[in-house]
């Protein structure tokens, strides 16, 4: 299932690339900071791979802390709740905001954010634990965790090396 899904992103990926690419260079000059600018070719494709078939994933499991969308549970007006849920959330948004498209919103650059997705995808540390405890919901299946994953792998393979 993953492989196939690499596979079939990755094809639909560079054949995109590529036919995108070739236009944009015959009407327009290079510009010069070019790494950054060639990435902007790429950020469409990556944001319609990524509207598809991840972002219900981060809707579901993402989205209460990092995004303007926060659903807060019952046990939100409680004594002391209040005050550790609002600063989970501000500290999350600090880091990403996944609300939108991709590029996200956040701190780093739009490939540095996809080498941290993966990071926490695989030591699977997001959502945090005393999250998941309250939101069964939130639980990213093995077959969610690959998707995240090869959809972060095809995109990083199109996308440069920018300076952070
Ligand atoms: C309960 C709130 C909460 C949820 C839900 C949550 N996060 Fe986070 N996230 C945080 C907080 C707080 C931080 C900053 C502190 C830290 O790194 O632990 C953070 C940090 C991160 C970072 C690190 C960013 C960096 O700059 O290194 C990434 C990446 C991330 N989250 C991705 C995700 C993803 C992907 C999901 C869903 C699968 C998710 N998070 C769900 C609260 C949350």
């Amino acid at each position: 299932m993953d492989k196939r899904v690499f596979l079939i992103f990755s094809i639909l990926f560079s054949f995109l690339a590529l036919g995108h690419g070739d236009e944009k260079h015959d009407s327009k000059p290079q510009p010069e900071n070019s790494k950054v600018s060639e990435n902007k070719v790429h950020y469409g494709h990556i944001n319609e791979a990524y509207q598809k078939s991840i972002q219900p994933i981060f809707q579901k499991a993402c989205y209460n802390c990092h995004s303007q969308n926060v659903d807060y549970p019952w046990y939100y007006p409680l004594p002391g709740v209040q005050s550790l849920i609002d600063s989970d959330i501000e500290e999350a948004k600090k880091h990403l905001i996944f609300t939108g498209s991709y590029p996200f919103k956040g701190h780093g650059t739009p490939k540095s954010d996809l080498k941290a997705i993966r990071a926490v995808i695989e030591e699977g540390s997001m959502p945090p634990l005393r999250y998941q405890v309250m939101h069964w919901e939130s639980f990213l299946s093995d077959q969610e965790k690959e998707k995240i994953l090869s959809w972060i792998e095809s995109a990083t393979n199109m996308l440069k090396e920018e300076e952070e």
